[in-house]
C-alpha cells in the first residue's frame, strides 16, 4: 500500500505535498515523510511516526523550503513502523532519496551484494535496497540517473511505484511503476505525481497513468519523457480527469464514511444513470453487449475478489443462477490465484474491486487471463490496474471512496452484477419477462428507498451507544442476504474493533448457538423473502437463549418486530434487490458504535484502503 506524492515547479512544495499526503493517507498511516531540495541545493528529509499530523509538528521549525519534493505515507511491510523506516530513504552519500510503494521480493540478495562494496543500511526495510543500488550504479557505471534507476528496476523482483530525488539534479524527478499506482499530473510549468489523482484535481485535469514497467523524468521546462525499463520510447497519453474536489472533503459530515453512506442514493442514480432504462425496459451495460457471446457461451463464470468486494461477488452467485442459469463459483483472489486452478477458454472471470489495485485480484486474472479466460471486471477507480489488464468490464462511477471500510462502493458493485445477472438472463431467455420487468422497475427505485431508511440514522445513533459494552457480534442471513451478515460483521470489526461473525442463519444451531447468551447481540437480517418462515425460526432459537436481537425486517413486519430488542424496517423490494437495502442500517450500525468507541472510523488501526501488497 502506501502513498507517495511528488512536485516539481515554481510553487512551494512543501504545502502541497503535504496536502497530497492527506489526500493519500487512506492508503496507511503508520508513518510519513518529506524529502526537499532547497534553493541552496540542499536534500532535506524529515520523517515522523504517526500519521501525516505528526510529521507536520516534526517539520514545523525545520527548513522545508523549495520547489522540489517527494513525500510518502507508509503502511509497513518490511520493517517495523518506526521513524528510520518511515520514508523517504537517503542513499550512501545522502546525494539521493527515494519513495517507495510495494515490495521488492530480492531486497535480501541485493542488499548482501551492496554490503560487500561497503555500503551500510540504516533502515530494515526492502527500499533503501533500491536507492543504494541505484547510487552503485550511478557510480560504478557512470551513468545519469534515469539510466541508474533503470538500470537497477532490472534487477529487481517485486511491486513498486518509486520517485527518486537527486541531489546534483535539482530539476528532475525520476519515477517508475510495476504493480503499484503511479499517476503524473501536468500543470502550467509544473508536474505532480502521486499514488492516484486525488492530490493531483487541485491543480490541473491533465494526467498520464504510467503503465507497468514506465520510467518518467519530469524535468522543468522539458515534456515528460517516459521509457519503459527495457529502455522502450514510450509517446506519453494524456488523459482527462472526471473527479472534483468537492468529492474529496466531508462536505460537512464528521466522517467520510458517514458521507460515503448518505451519498448512496446518489451514487446509485449515477451508477444505473443510463443503463437501467426503465421506459425503454430494458438494462444496458456496454461491456456486455459488446461481449454477449463470450457470456453466452460461458460454461461457468469464476468471480474473484476480495474482502467487501467478495461479498458482493457472492450476492452475484445468487443472482446469476437465479437469472441467468449458469454455474459460478466466488473465490477470494488470494486463495484462487494459488491453488492451480482449472480455468477453462470459455470461462468468464470477473473481478470486483474498488480500488481496481488489489494486489491479489490483479495476480488472479493475471491467471485467468493467461489460460485463456474472458475477464470483466467492475471497479471504481478509473484507468486503474484491474480494468486496464481486463477485457472488458463496467465501472461503478461511485466517485472517490475515502473511508476505509467501504460502503457506497459495496452497493454499486450489488447493483452492477445484479444489471449483469439481468443482461445474461434476458439474453438468454432464462429469466421471465416480467420478473425482468419488475426488478427493472425495483432497481430504478432504489435510490429513494436508502433515502427513506437513511432517516432512521438517529434512531440507529441512539440504540447503537447501548453496545458499545459488546465484545462480541454474531449476524444471522439467509439466501441473498447471507452474504449481508458477512459484510454487517465485517463493517463492525474492521472500524469498532469489536469481533463479529457473519453466519447462514440455519448454520447457528451447528455451532455458534453456543455463543449465545445475554451478553451477545445477534443482528438479524430477516426481510421477507423465500426463507422468511426459517429465519423467524432461527430468531425463536436466539430468543430463547436470551440473546439481545437486532432485526432488519420489510416495512410492515410485525412479527419479527414483535421478537427483537431492535428492529430496522427497510422497504420492500425484489428478493435479489434486498441486499442494497438491508447493508444501509448495518452501515449506520457499525459507524455508529464505532464513534460512540471513540474509533478512528476513517482509518482505522492497521487498515489500509487499498491494497497493493500481497
Ligand atoms: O479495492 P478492493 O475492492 O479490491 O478492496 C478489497 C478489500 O480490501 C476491501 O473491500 C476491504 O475489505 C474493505 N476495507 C472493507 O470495508
Amino acid at each position: 500500500m502506501c502513498g507517495i506524492v511528488g512536485y516539481i515547479g515554481k510553487k512551494e512544495a512543501y504545502p502541497i505535498l503535504i496536502k497530497g499526503l492527506h489526500r493519500l493517507e487512506y492508503r496507511g498511516y503508520d508513518s510519513a515523510g518529506v524529502a526537499l531540495i532547497n534553493t541552496q541545493g540542499n536534500l532535506n528529509i524529515y520523517k515522523a511516526k504517526g500519521k501525516v499530523a505528526e510529521l507536520e509538528k516534526f517539520a514545523e521549525d525545520k527548513d522545508v523550503s523549495g520547489h522540489i519534493g517527494i513525500a510518502h505515507t507508509r503502511w509497513a511491510t518490511h520493517g517495523e513502523p518506526n521513524q528510520v523506516n518511515a520514508h523517504p530513504h537517503f542513499s550512501e552519500s545522502e546525494q539521493l532519496a527515494i519513495i517507495h510503494n510495494g515490495i521488492i521480493e530480492n531486497y535480501a540478495l541485493l542488499k548482501q551484494g551492496l554490503m560487500k562494496h561497503g555500503y551500510t543500511f540504516r533502515s530494515t526495510t526492502d527500499t533503501e535496497v533500491l536507492v543504494q543500488m541505484i547510487e552503485y550504479t550511478q557510480h560504478t557505471s557512470k551513468v545519469d540517473l534515469k539510466t541508474a534507476v533503470q538500470l537497477t528496476l532490472n534487477q529487481v523482483v517485486g511491486a513498486y511505484a518509486i520517485a527518486v530525488l537527486d541531489k546534483n539534479n535539482p530539476n528532475t524527478i525520476v519515477a517508475a511503476r510495476k504493480g503499484s499506482p503511479l499517476v503524473v499530473g501536468i500543470g502550467k510549468d509544473e508536474f505532480f505525481l502521486a499514488s492516484d489523482a486525488t492530490p493531483i484535481v487541485e491543480y490541473t485535469d491533465s494526467v498520464i497513468y504510467l503503465e507497468d514497467e514506465d520510467i518518467v523524468t519530469l524535468e522543468l521546462g522539458k515534456e515528460p519523457i517516459i521509457t519503459t525499463i527495457s529502455n522502450a520510447q514510450k509517446t506519453p497519453e494524456i488523459k482527462t480527469l472526471e473527479m472534483t474536489l468537492s468529492q474529496l472533503e466531508k462536505g460537512g459530515y464528521p466522517h467520510f464514511m458517514l458521507k460515503e453512506i448518505f451519498e448512496q442514493p446518489q451514487t446509485l442514480e449515477t451508477s444505473m444513470r443510463g443503463r437501467v432504462n426503465v421506459d425503454q425496459n430494458n438494462i444496458a451495460l456496454s461491456g456486455f453487449i459488446d461481449n454477449k457471446e463470450r457470456f453466452l457461451n460461458a460454461q461457468r463464470i469464476i468471480i474473484t475478489a476480495c474482502g467487501t468486494s467478495w461479498h458482493a461477488g457472492l450476492i452475484a452467485m445468487y443472482a446469476m443462477e437465479e437469472f441467468a442459469k449458469v454455474p459460478v463459483e466466488v473465490e477470494y483472489s488470494s486463495e484462487f490465484r494459488y491453488r492451480k486452478p482449472v480455468i477453462h477458454k470459455n470461462d468468464v472471470v470477473i473481478a470486483i474491486s474498488q480500488s481496481g489495485e488489489t494486489a491479489d485480484t490483479l495476480a488472479a486474472i493475471k491467471l485467468a487471463k493467461e489460460e485463456g479466460a474472458f475477464i470483466f471486471s467492475i471497479c471504481n477507480v478509473v484507468g486503474s490496474s484491474i480494468p486496464r489488464i481486463s477485457d472488458s468490464g463496467c465501472y461503478t462511477h461511485v466517485g472517490p471512496e475515502i473511508g476505509v471500510a467501504s460502503t457506497k462502493a459495496f452497493t454499486a458493485q450489488v447493483t452492477a452484477l445484479i444489471m449483469l445477472s439481468l443482461c445474461i438472463g434476458k439474453e438468454k431467455g432464462t429469466i421471465p419477462e416480467e420478473q425482468y420487468l419488475q426488478i427493472l422497475q425495483d432497481l430504478s427505485k432504489i435510490p429513494e428507498k436508502i433515502t427513506e431508511i437513511l432517516h432512521q440514522n438517529d434512531r440507529i445513533a441512539d440504540f447503537a451507544k447501548t453496545f458499545t459494552y459488546a465484545q462480541n457480534f454474531i449476524y444471522l442471513g439467509r439466501g441473498y442476504n447471507y452474504p449481508i451478515a458477512l459484510e454487517g460483521a465485517l463493517k463492525l470489526k474492521e472500524i469498532s474493533y469489536i469481533h463479529a461473525e457473519g453466519y447462514p442463519a440455519a448454520e447457528m444451531k451447528h455451532g455458534p448457538i453456543a455463543l449465545i447468551s445475554q451478553e451477545m447481540p445477534v443482528v438479524v437480517i430477516a426481510t421477507r423473502g423465500h426463507t422468511y418462515d426459517k429465519i423467524v425460526s432461527n430468531i425463536q432459537e436466539v430468543k430463547a437463549r436470551n440473546g439481545k436481537i437486532i432485526t432488519i425486517v420489510t416495512e410492515g413486519d410485525t412479527l419479527v418486530s414483535q421478537m427483537s430488542d431492535y428492529c430496522i424496517a427497510i422497504p420492500e423490494t425484489a428478493e435479489c434487490l434486498t441486499p442494497i437495502l438491508s447493508v444501509i442500517p448495518l452501515q449506520l450500525l457499525a459507524y455508529h458504535i464505532a464513534v460512540a468507541k471513540d474509533r478512528d472510523v476513517d482509518q482505522p488501526r492497521n487498515l489500509a484502503k487499498s491494497v497493493t501488497v500481497e
